[in-house]
């Protein structure tokens, strides 16, 4: 069973309560949450208040992406906002192994996250303490981007790894998944699908939710 976790990066943000609450009843199985600090990528979005309010009007988990620089410096304050996962990018910072320790003292799901330039052998270390690995299928920083297909040779490796090792975390695609990448991803072995500008931009994005749900399970 696929899931998929919609990205408020591509929500009304006006209405930010509103547009969670769609996603909620939409089907959707986790929100998704691009924090961006403006240095990691050169863009800037929400901080742990917006982890806060979407919390309001949610019970579903709060998987937040951190795309900043230093991760260890914002954890605590997203745990403590309300975050059920936190991803953090291996390039962010220099001891992936202790930021995802802290994470999981916390009992918090804890993520690494690898840019397109990153290979899967740069995380083989940290897979045994991983819940989820984040895929970046588009280079972070935007949504509305075009799928890499490159990635796809990434996700059956760490497929593959995941088998030869008995391990069970999660593999999640991230940047351009729509109605065709979503499957190919899938067949890959991802297991957890986010999306924003492909949801947010159709004409029912709860509607999409479940036409991409059908796409993966
Ligand atoms: C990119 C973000 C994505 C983004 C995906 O930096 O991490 O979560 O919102 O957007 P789409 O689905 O539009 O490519
Ligand atoms: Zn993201």
């Amino acid at each position: 069973m696929g899931k998929i976790a919609p990205s408020i990066l591509s929500a009304d943000i006006s209405k930010l309560g509103e547009e969670v609450q769609m996603l909620d009843q939409g089907g959707a199985d986790w929100i998704h949450v691009d924090v961006m600090d403006g240095h990691f990528v050169p863009n800037l979005t929400f901080g742990p208040n917006v982890v806060e309010a979407a919390k309001k009007y949610t019970d579903l988990p709060l998987d937040v992406h951190l795309m900043v620089e230093e991760p260890e410096t914002m954890i605590d304050s997203f745990i403590e906002a309300g975050a059920t996962g936190l991803s953090v990018h291996a390039e962010a910072t220099k001891n992936i192994h202790q930021v995802m320790q802290l994470i999981k003292n916390q009992k918090v799901a804890a993520g690494v996250v690898l840019n397109p330039g990153t290979p899967a052998s740069f995380v083989e270390p940290v897979l045994a303490i991983a819940d989820m690995v984040l895929v970046m299928t588009v280079n972070p920083g935007f949504g509305g981007q075009v799928f890499i297909a490159e990635m796809l040779e990434k996700i059956e490796k760490l497929a593959a790894y995941r088998r030869e090792n008995n391990l069970d975390f999660l593999i999640q695609v991230d940047g351009g998944i729509n109605e065709e990448t979503i499957e190919r991803c899938h067949e890959a072995g991802a297991d957890v699908f986010v999306a924003g500008s492909n949801i947010f931009g159709a004409a029912s994005p709860a509607d999409q939710i479940q036409k991409l749900k059908t796409l993966v399970n």
